[in-house]
């Protein structure tokens, strides 16, 4: 099995854990992750069936290569503290907690998960003001905790920010750039936020392509009409792995021994250039082994 840190996780559909015909849906769809969401997509009236739906979901499987979260209510919501008791006893394998805020926050969900099994990851939403503030803090906290991957939660943002959500996300990309580099600098997943127009597909991939740009992992989608051209933008492409293979063989070549920069294709390549092609040809290897 691939390390929790580094399987591909292009596509992350999010659907409404009271919703069973979604559910089974889910089981046929070529996303990488699924996430059962108690959360927003759940009414107060639902949260308790939907608990129970989410958790027999994970014990029933049959969610193949994909990876199974579960979104819980907040601890500081009165259905936090049930959801998140449900959830480690079960066996999905995230745990995403909403509106984090500080290092703290990721101290009180560890806390709340202290009996669950030992490989059940949590993952957190970035998705409150206080939140992109405290980025590296938050990240840092992965150290000694359970926490390794990070959704973006651009909706919640833009509400708190009283910013506009609009095609070009300009009010965001500053975080989101930030967001990316403190998720690497303590070796987070990450993946961006959901684009709402999904019966839009050219402005989803504008935005997939824009976080891909941005050096997300993935993208959290709401609908199953967005994971194909999700999949299609976070997979290397035909081209990167060419390029990857013609810097792999270059840097072979006896006469390019010992050196740490060579031209391939007129451009100058460096032996970053050369970690860089073996990480996309790894990643298509995983990709390819999904299935
Ligand atoms: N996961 C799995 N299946 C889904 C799905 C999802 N996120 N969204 C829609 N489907 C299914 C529908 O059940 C329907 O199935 P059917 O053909 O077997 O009846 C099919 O896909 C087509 O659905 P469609 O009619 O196009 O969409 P809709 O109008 O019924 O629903 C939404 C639109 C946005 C309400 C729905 O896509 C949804 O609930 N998305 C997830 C919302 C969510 O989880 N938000 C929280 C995170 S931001
Ligand atoms: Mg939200």
């Amino acid at each position: 099995m691939t390390a929790a840190s580094d399987r591909p996780r292009r596509s992350a559909l999010y659907l409404p854990a009271s919703n069973a015909k979604a559910i089974a849906k889910a089981r046929t769809l070529p996303c990488d992750v699924v996430i059962l969401d108690l959360e927003d997509a759940v009414a107060p009236e639902m949260k308790a069936q939907a608990r129970a739906a989410a958790v027999a979901a994970v014990l029933e499987g049959d969610f193949g290569n994909r990876e199974v979260a579960i979104r819980v209510n907040g601890l500081d919501t009165e259905w936090g503290a049930d959801d998140l008791a449900a959830v480690a006893a079960s066996t999905a394998d995230a745990v995403l907690v909403p509106k984090v805020s500080s290092a703290r926050d990721i101290g009180r969900y560890q806390d709340a998960l202290a009996q669950a099994p030992a490989a059940m990851q949590l993952w957190t939403m970035i998705e409150t003001c206080e939140a992109v503030l405290n980025l590296d803090a938050i990240a840092a906290s992965a150290a000694s905790t359970r926490l390794s991957l990070w959704i973006m939660g651009t909706n919640d943002l833009a509400k708190e920010m009283r910013a506009q959500l609009t095609p070009c996300r300009t009010p965001f990309l500053p975080f989101l750039s930030t967001a990316v580099a403190a998720a690497r600098a303590h070796g987070l997943a990450i993946l961006d936020g959901v684009c709402n127009e999904f019966r839009d597909l050219d402005a989803f991939e504008a935005e997939a392509r824009q976080g891909l740009m941005f050096g997300f992992d993935g993208k959290s989608l709401i609908h199953p009409a967005q994971i194909a051209p999700c999949n299609a933008v976070f997979s290397p492409s035909e081209a990167d792995l060419a390029w990857a293979q013609a810097v792999i063989e270059a840097f072979e070549q006896p006469e390019n021994q010992g050196k740490g920069a060579i031209r391939v294709d007129g451009k100058m390549t460096e032996l970053l250039h050369l970690e860089q092609a073996k990480r996309l040809i790894a990643i298509a290897e995983k990709i390819a082994a999904l299935g």
